[in-house]
């Protein structure tokens, strides 16, 4: 292996340090930070996530409500929900955990959520604001791997970046925080013709693709840095990123690891956001 491993845990337990600095700041002011994650169903790995941010959260010295809403749950019951959390004045951030239940449109519940309060920065205004450079709550997972990458002193400036996938949650806001970056950014999906080629040129490659091993050494540029966001659950009962881990580290320069690359980055962003909102929300400089 040549690849540097990039420690996602440690890098998110900097970012978290910085965000229970923030609490403390706002607790000095009298104001509590307050998350409110939703949770629609029974989805296994979903049920993970939400425990992965409650955690977080009393890590960093910030409140959370977790609210759990049955598999069987109406879309008016859901927005009723979110009205409820947008008119309460103690609570700072909104999350829906996603995905949800077949019977609700994913898409209404977004719009739903007040943008000072979409610390997901799913909502239409924030991506809207991310789109043309005003600012916004930034997408976790795609924030945290352009903290990543910066983590190792590349500059991201000039490089040409590939982003594997095109989801909303990631591939897309991914390529648009590398534009913004100045890097010559091109977007990979199930269509592309000559994958290989064009990843094997990328100096930063993001896979986000949801299929466990499906960038190989092949496909990796010597010297490249490699962000895994896959979290696929194998058959073994084990975690597995989009990479294959043991072929792009002989290649890539640095590489994150799955688990303990992407995934607590996120995690940790998402806290960032909630101070923000909750600084924003009450005037206060943090
Ligand atoms: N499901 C998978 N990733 C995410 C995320 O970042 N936010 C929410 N709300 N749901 C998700």
């Amino acid at each position: 292996m040549s690849a540097q491993i990039i420690d996602g845990k440690a890098l998110a337990a900097a970012t978290k340090a910085e965000a229970a600095a923030e609490a403390a700041v706002l607790k000095a002011k009298g104001i509590e930070p307050c998350l409110a994650v939703i949770l629609v169903g029974e989805n296994p790995a979903s049920q993970v996530y939400v425990r992965g941010k409650v955690k977080d959260c009393g890590e960093c010295g910030i409140k959370s409500l977790e609210l759990r809403m049955p598999e069987t749950t109406t879309q008016e019951e859901l927005l009723a929900k979110i009205a409820e959390l947008a008119a309460d004045k103690t609570v700072n951030g909104i999350l829906v955990q996603l995905p949800l239940p077949k019977q609700i449109d994913e898409h209404a519940v977004i719009d739903a959520i007040p943008p000072e309060k979409d610390v997901d920065g799913f909502s239409p205004v924030n991506v809207g604001r991310m789109q043309t450079g005003q600012p916004c709550f930034l997408p976790c997972t795609p924030a945290g791997c352009i903290r990543m990458i910066e983590s190792t002193g590349t500059k991201i400036d000039g490089k040409n970046a590939v982003v594997i996938g095109r989801s909303n949650i990631v591939g897309k806001p991914a390529a648009l925080l590398l534009l913004a970056k100045n890097a010559t950014v091109t977007v990979c999906h199930s269509h592309t013709a000559n994958l290989k080629e064009i990843c094997a040129n990328a100096d930063i490659l993001v896979a986000a693709v949801g299929r466990a091993g499906f960038v190989t050494g092949d496909m990796v540029k010597p010297g490249a840095v490699v962000i895994d966001v896959g979290i696929n659950r194998g058959a073994d009962g084990k975690l597995h990123g989009d990479v294959n881990f043991e072929e792009a580290s002989a290649v890539a320069g640095y590489i994150t690891p799955v688990p303990g690359g992407v995934g607590p980055m996120t995690r940790a962003m998402l806290m960032k956001n909630t101070t923000q909102a909750a600084a924003m929300q009450n005037g206060v400089a943090i």
